[in-house]
């Protein structure tokens, strides 16, 4: 039988300016070219200590447990709600779009007494309903989404965690879509257990997902771990001792991996952590609060060239992420038609949308390497062309103009 050996892998040289993930800083790309060590080579367990350090700064927080879960950001989620929670624990997760779904599917999963707070798609919720769930309702952990893609809103976090302390919760934000780009302030918030992933504002490819454990958090779950031959967890809730039902997600293992007793798990995945680190040291090197300043010019350029362009946006302007913005697909245009003439003509991606939005709004992302002034004139240059070719009319030149001024804080 012939064998079919295909090309070599060459992408077409796409700009992708949806909702991640996005183009890959060119620095990260060439970290992940360099070649593997042993996992216990003490040049490894170096870069380890280092990326460690790194992610500290970049979730903004003293923790010391702060490294990679090798997968994508879901990886992130699972690993955190399958250690933090067990049959039976009471969660209370905001649902506000796919990703809140997300996180009650997998709590689900785990057989967690789940309960939510559902919102409307684009709601965010307030600290005052959150804190009436907790008295309704007493759960052991809370779970929400920082920034949820779906919506392209942010939850508000200031407060959070004196809340979850004051009622004794332990807490988990998602904050795979807004690291990097909008301030994760993990010692500021007091929250518990944070993961994210690379492919959006850290500017690095899907397949690593950076996480980090407050001491309390990391109590609870060496408390869980198995004693006795592995047949017994310490952790004693409801008469009933029940370990970690994942081995590869298991924190407690993960958590000494990266200790220095390095006490072997799975074998981390050289090649992202490097990408990883790479893309840590870019961050700090522009400095968090200009990096954050960039991606706001970035929502802020979005934004009024939409508008310029009258394109209404979706959501509300208080809750807005600065580095996604969903617009409403306008009466009579057709959405996949544009989507398709963007990428056809001018090699760039916007994004789709799911669920109840699905078919109504686009949503243009500015992430990481690709929260730049010409990325984004070039994207609503071409979406002026396209809306045109569609039968929708435009003010031309209005969207690159509004853009231009919005940028550069006019
Ligand atoms: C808020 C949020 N959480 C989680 C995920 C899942 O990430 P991954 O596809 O890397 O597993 C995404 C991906 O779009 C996301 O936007």
């Amino acid at each position: 039988m012939a064998v079919d050996i295909y090309a070599q892998i060459n992408p077409p040289r796409r700009l992708l300016m949806g909702p991640g993930p996005v183009n890959v800083h060119p620095r990260v790309l060439r970290a992940m070219s360099a070649d593997m060590l042993g996992q216990f080579d003490p040049e490894m367990t170096q870069y380890m200590n280092e990326t460690m350090s790194l992610y500290r700064h970049v979730f903004m927080t003293g923790n010391q447990r702060t490294f990679l879960i090798d997968g994508t950001a879901r990886a992130g989620i699972e690993a955190a709600l399958v250690s933090l929670i067990e049959p039976g624990t009471r969660v209370l997760i905001v649902r506000a779009g796919r990703f809140g779904a997300l996180l009650s599917e997998i709590a689900e999963r785990i057989g967690a007494d789940v309960l939510t707070l559902d919102l409307e798609w684009g709601e965010v919720a307030t600290l005052e309903a959150i804190e009436n769930a907790f008295i309704e309702h007493r759960p052991r952990v809370f779970a929400c989404i920082h920034g949820d893609t779906s919506t392209t809103m942010a939850q508000p976090l200031e407060g959070i965690g004196e809340l979850c302390r004051k009622y004794d919760v332990l807490s988990y934000v998602d904050a795979t879509a807004t690291l990097g780009g909008m301030a994760v302030d993990i010692d500021g918030w007091s929250v518990d257990v944070v993961t994210a992933g690379l492919q959006k504002c850290m500017g690095g490819p899907p397949g690593s997902s950076p996480i980090t454990i407050s001491d309390r958090a990391a109590e609870h779950i060496f408390a869980r771990r198995h004693v006795e031959k592995g047949l017994r967890s310490s952790d004693e809730m409801d008469g009933t001792r029940v370990r970690i039902a994942s081995n590869y997600f298991d924190l407690a293992m993960v958590m000494d991996y990266w200790s220095e007793k390095r006490l072997n798990h799975h074998t981390e995945a050289t090649t992202m952590l490097y990408g990883a680190r790479e893309a840590a040291r870019i961050m700090l090197e522009e400095g968090l609060e200009t990096r954050f300043a960039r991606h706001r010019a970035a929502g802020r350029a979005i934004c009024a060239g939409a508008r310029a362009l009258g394109l209404e946006l979706f959501g509300q302007d208080a809750y807005r992420m600065t580095n996604v913005t969903g617009i409403w697909i306008p009466e009579g245009v057709n959405g996949e038609a544009v989507r398709h003439r963007m990428r056809e003509d001018f090699e760039i991606e916007i994004g789709t949308a799911f669920g109840p939005l699905a078919g109504r709004i686009w949503r243009i992302g500015a992430m990481g390497y690709n929260a730049e002034k010409h990325t984004i004139l070039h994207t609503l240059g071409a979406l002026e062309a396209v809306l045109t070719a569609e039968g929708f009319e435009v003010s031309r030149g209005a969207g690159v103009d509004a853009a231009l001024a919005a940028w550069n804080g006019v």
